[in-house]
């Protein structure tokens, strides 16, 4: 037997008992003729006493951090208590020990706190996990992943895994590939989600169909992307839009109590995608705060009496005008203000000035643009702003969506700054009513805002063979937001096969690409495909949420770092050139820019 007890399990009940412990050694601090060790293991933390006679013993084995060691002794009550950890009352008096394994000296500190820079972390990754934070990381994805399937199992779902070898599918992102030495020059793509597959079983009956599931996507990364990372997937059969934001609803209500027992009174608020991009200016407001946007000016239409008419070249050249009240704020100081402006002219943000307008407290207004602005327009600015007195209006003019972005972005900035942003404060929220295309600048052509097996609106069904007015078909999607974060998105689907081809159409893929890339799924809309729809959740992200963390990273046990390098076993890397034989394959010399 290695251990009679877990690091974390003794109390103070349990003195005079004799037990064996295993375990990291945290620790280890001499006070003259006795030594005190900390032994760790995933349950806790459990003091140690080397008395005098195996002080002696320790100096013959010495012991360092991370050695693995087991010891038997007796519980003792401590003198000294620590009531910060539960074992604390007690340690244990060693009367024989055994050295299982010893241990280079660790790169950092395998604390709480570590002293080990990102790169050193991400690279001793398996030393990182054996932190207390990562281990409750590792512990509440766990609960998470419980919850889900608890609930997805009461309400009928049943969970099939869907194939990783596929074929592109597209969700926006670029895929990542596979090669195959039996079909040489072929190729898989990982999947960037099961969207099809989940569609194609459906069409085979199976009704109420869940998965976590690793989804695979070759793109930019940021604290809540990983290139590879895990969905909540789950579609169903005759459902409309209802049926699943309830189902899901009450799904994320579960997960929150049983995961961090919150309550979340009430049905979610709704929001369309306007209100959220005209309020909030995106489409994943965080509405732990109000602060919405004053729409001051948009695409070239002035909305706001205070600037009708007005000689100011600033705002007579911009597309939109937005501004934000900041409330209590009017004390900011002349610094603070510049500071703020530095701010929104970060290439980040990309405005190249900021204007503001303090409302004193005694009915007064005073702007950087006084000489533009009388008394009477200051107020008329102030009441369109919702500003009051004591508060300071930041407005901000350029081109429409540079303006939004840039606005929102402030808004979420002052949000933080003045504490309206409690990662213990859960605000979720459906967004619904997206648009179901969206023009591609660059590109000179329409795509898929959700992805192209996403349901018009029925009133808008029409619309899907006029060019001239994709822009206004709305679709059958939404996504959960909570804080600010989008946590999971779905839609109702097209299930009629020349809708989809219609669709495809749309989206600039003629007949024969479009049976290339989706006859599969084309064909399966011939045999009787149930109207479906569904949703997938971002599980790290959810997890994140939940730990009260903005990096999806430390709840991903092995992550990549930002360049989508895995630092522990340095990958991506190179393949031997038999490999490559094997697969047909040549490499040519990266691009300068890639
Ligand atoms: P979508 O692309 O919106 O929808 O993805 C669903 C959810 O997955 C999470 N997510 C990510 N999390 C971490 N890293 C990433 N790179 C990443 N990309 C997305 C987000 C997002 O809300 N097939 C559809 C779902 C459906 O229509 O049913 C889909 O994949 O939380």
């Amino acid at each position: 037997m290695y251990r009679s007890h877990t690091c974390g399990e003794l109390r103070i009940e349990d003195v005079n008992k004799e037990v064996t412990l295993a375990g990291w050694v945290q620790t280890v601090r001499k006070f003259g003729s006795i030594t005190f060790v900390d032994l760790r293991d995933r349950y806790g933390i459990t003091q140690l006493l080397f008395n005098e006679e195996f002080n002696k013993n320790l100096d013959n084995e010495p012991i360092g951090r991370e050695y693995v060691i087991q010891v038997i002794g007796k519980v003792l009550e401590r003198s000294n208590k620590n009531n910060k950890i539960p074992t604390g009352e007690v340690e244990i008096e060693v009367t024989s020990f055994k050295i299982l394994n010893k241990s280079a000296v660790p790169p950092f500190t395998i604390e709480e706190d570590t002293d080990g820079g990102e790169e050193l972390l991400m690279k001793y990754r398996y030393l990182d996990l054996r932190r207390a934070p990562l281990q409750r990381s590792m512990f509440l994805r766990h609960k998470v992943n419980r919850a889900v399937r608890s609930y997805l199992d009461n309400a009928g779902f049943i969970e099939i895994e869907t194939p990783y070898l596929i074929k592109s599918t597209p969700e926006g992102a670029r895929d990542f590939i596979v090669p195959s030495s039996m079909n040489k020059g072929q190729f898989y793509a990982l999947p960037q989600s099961p969207q099809t597959f989940k569609q194609l079983l459906m069409v085979s009956g199976y009704d109420k169909y869940y998965q976590i599931v690793k989804c695979f996507r070759d793109e930019a990364l940021r604290a809540d992307r990983q290139p590879e990372f895990t969905q909540i997937d789950c579609e169903m059969s005759f459902v409309e839009q209802e049926d699943i934001i309830q189902a899901f609803e009450e799904l994320t209500k579960y997960v929150l109590k049983e995961v961090n027992n919150l309550e979340i009174a009430g049905a979610m608020p709704r929001m369309t995608w306007e209100e959220a991009m005209r309020d909030y200016g995106n489409d994943k407001p965080d509405i732990r705060f109000e602060m919405k946007i004053a729409n001051c000016k948009v695409s070239n239409t002035v909305n706001c009496k205070a600037l009708e008419g007005l000689d100011f070249k600033v705002f007579n050249d911009a597309e939109s005008i937005l501004a934000i009240a900041v409330e209590g704020c009017e004390d900011y100081t002349r610094k603070q203000i510049d500071e703020l402006t530095e701010w929104v002219k970060r290439p980040q943000i990309g405005m190249s000035g900021m204007i503001y307008m303090k409302c004193n407290a005694d009915g007064t207004y005073k702007s950087s643009i006084d000489k533009f602005l009388d008394d009477e327009r200051k107020q008329q600015l102030a009441e369109f702003c919702n500003a009051k007195p004591g508060d300071i209006v930041f407005i901000l003019a350029g081109g429409e969506d540079l303006t939004r972005k840039a606005i929102s972005e402030l808004r979420l900035e002052m949000g933080k700054r003045l504490g309206l942003r409690n990662p213990n404060d859960y605000k979720p929220l459906w967004v619904i009513d997206f648009p179901l295309l969206e023009h591609d600048e660059e590109e000179g052509r329409w795509v898929a805002r959700h992805h192209p097996f996403t349901s018009p609106k029925k009133e808008h069904l029409e619309l899907l063979g006029q060019p001239d007015k994709y822009g206004e078909i709305k679709a059958y999607a939404y996504d959960l937001v909570i804080n600010g974060t989008e946590i999971g998105g779905g839609s109702i689907r097209i299930h009629e096969r020349d809708v989809q081809e219609k669709m495809f159409a749309a989206l600039g893929m003629d007949k024969e690409e479009a049976n290339e890339r989706f006859g599969f799924l084309l064909g399966a809309f011939e045999y009787g495909a149930p109207p479906h729809g569904g949703i997938a959740f971002g599980f790290d992200r959810l997890c994140s949420l939940l730990g009260g963390k903005e990096s999806i990273r430390d709840f991903i046990a092995f992550p990549k770092n930002n360049a989508g390098r895995d630092m522990m076993i340095d990958a991506p890397s190179k393949v031997d050139a038999s490999q490559l034989d094997d697969l047909s394959i040549s490499v040519l010399e990266p691009k300068k820019n890639n």
